[in-house]
């Protein structure tokens, strides 16, 4: 499975539940990919901002080497499931959308840990709470885990 994780600016909460989900994957041996994007381009080329660095490091995940990009069209193509951290990243990414494919691969990813209820993390970038962010990143992201290991 090809997972891309996508926020706002790319900086702060999808670069976090990428690397979450980097550990995830070499945990548990699994054949998957991850990568995450912005719906803003913002902070293109950009490192992730250093709470978020500084959050995956007492956790014990390195995202230096992650630069921020923009979410793209063809990225319907590259992977299979696109987690959007909040509805606005949601609609955003639907609104490139080509066909009922395409959408169908776009999940909150907080509907993982919280079935149908459509949460949404916070966005931390003026208000703060990391670590907050971090631990509902990883209750997701393990949810997902066991979701897939038993056959999704
Ligand atoms: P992110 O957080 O979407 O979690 O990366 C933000 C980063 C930057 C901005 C907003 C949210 N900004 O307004 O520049």
């Amino acid at each position: 499975m090809r997972i891309l994780m996508v926020c706002l600016g790319n900086i702060c909460r999808s670069p976090l539940a990428q690397g979450i989900m980097e550990k995830m994957i070499v945990f548990n041996n699994l054949d998957w990919t991850v990568d995450s994007a912005g719906t803003s381009g913002w902070h293109n080329g950009e490192q992730a901002d250093r709470r978020s660095i500084a959050v995956a490091e007492a956790h014990g995940i390195n995202i230096r080497q992650q630069r921020s990009r923009l979410f793209v069209q063809e990225d319907f193509e590259e992977f299979d499931l696109i987690l959007a951290m909040d509805v606005s990243n949601y609609h955003n990414i639907l609104k490139l959308a080509r066909n009922e494919e395409d959408k169908k691969k776009v999940e909150m990813i907080l509907n993982y840990s919280f079935p149908g209820e459509n949460r949404a993390v916070p966005d931390p970038y003026y208000e703060g709470g990391f670590e907050h962010v971090y631990q509902m990143l990883e209750d997701a992201v393990e949810a997902l885990v066991k979701a897939g290991k038993s056959g999704r």
